[in-house]
């Protein structure tokens, strides 16, 4: 289970992300107030255009960032003040991470349980699984560099799977995929959820949250607009799926302040 409660996150602007954000303001508050819970054995999303958030508030629960205020609890642990024993029961995945192209997949997968100090025959049985899933067996013994740009995704997905974790955190699971890895890997956040684990991904694809997420909480310049299951926002928005419901709310939400809601 994940608990964020009431989190912000401030920046700081240097003089280039001033030019960037378009803005004289010394500091960006990237996320403002938000709360949401994720539970076990759901998929929940955090949908948002650009800008909106996302990527923050992700890196407060797994660790990586600091929230200016509020807190996140990631299976009753503090992600500030027991980080590390946050830090064992998630994985945090994003499509950015890269692997070194000299080794094989199979030897990146045993390095990396071992430094996660898992056993020989866990991680064996691990690999077996995994490589199953994403279809990895006939590509195990490449070395990264003479693999194509979709098993180099899936490569680095699979390693940071590794420790079987309760908890997994994946910001913006299939963007730059190709189709077939994509669903790969959404048919891989399905099995974790039927499995009991907590998953919480980062999507600014509303089709895409439509068809895998329990619950979303939408997010528009930092806070949150609006929360619950799919047929909730419908029913609340008035509208026929999240694609017009994200739009209407999002007229709402920009009005006031322009500046904050493009990148
Ligand atoms: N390290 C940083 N320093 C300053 N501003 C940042 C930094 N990281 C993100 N931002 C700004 O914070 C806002 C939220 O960014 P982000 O969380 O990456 O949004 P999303 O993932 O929803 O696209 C954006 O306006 C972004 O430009
Ligand atoms: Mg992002």
């Amino acid at each position: 289970m994940i608990e964020i409660n009431g989190i912000t996150k401030i920046y700081k602007l240097s003089a280039k992300k001033k030019k960037e954000l378009k803005t004289n303001k010394d500091v960006k508050i990237a996320v403002n107030d938000l709360s949401l819970i994720a539970e076990p054995g759901q998929i929940t999303g955090l949908l948002g255009p650009n800008g909106a958030g996302k990527t923050t508030t992700l890196r407060c629960v797994s660790t990586l960032l600091t929230p200016n205020k509020g807190y996140v609890k990631v299976c009753g642990h503090d992600t500030v003040k027991e980080a590390e024993k946050v830090r064992d029961s998630i994985c945090f995945l994003t499509n950015e991470i890269k692997l070194d192209e000299h080794f094989t997949v199979d030897y990146l997968f045993t390095f990396f349980g071992r430094i996660k100090n898992l056993d020989d025959a866990t991680i064996e049985k691990r690999k077996k699984e995994l490589f199953d899933a994403f279809e990895m067996n006939n590509f195990k013994d490449k070395k990264i560099e003479e693999l194509s740009t979709g098993m180099k995704q899936k490569a680095s997905i699979v390693v940071n799977l590794v420790n079987d974790p309760e908890v997994v955190i994946f910001d913006e699971p299939t963007s730059g995929l190709d189709i077939v890895t994509a669903k790969a890997v959404l048919d891989y956040l399905k099995k974790l959820r039927s499995e009991g684990k907590t998953v919480i991904v980062s999507t600014h694809i509303m089709s895409e949250a439509e068809k895998l997420c329990d619950k979303v909480a939408m997010i528009i310049g930092g806070r949150k607009v609006i929360e619950g299951t799919i047929p909730e926002i419908l029913a609340e928005t008035k509208t026929d799926d999240l694609e017009d419901a994200f739009f209407k709310l999002y007229m709402e939400n920009t009005g006031a302040d322009k500046e904050e809601s493009h990148e």
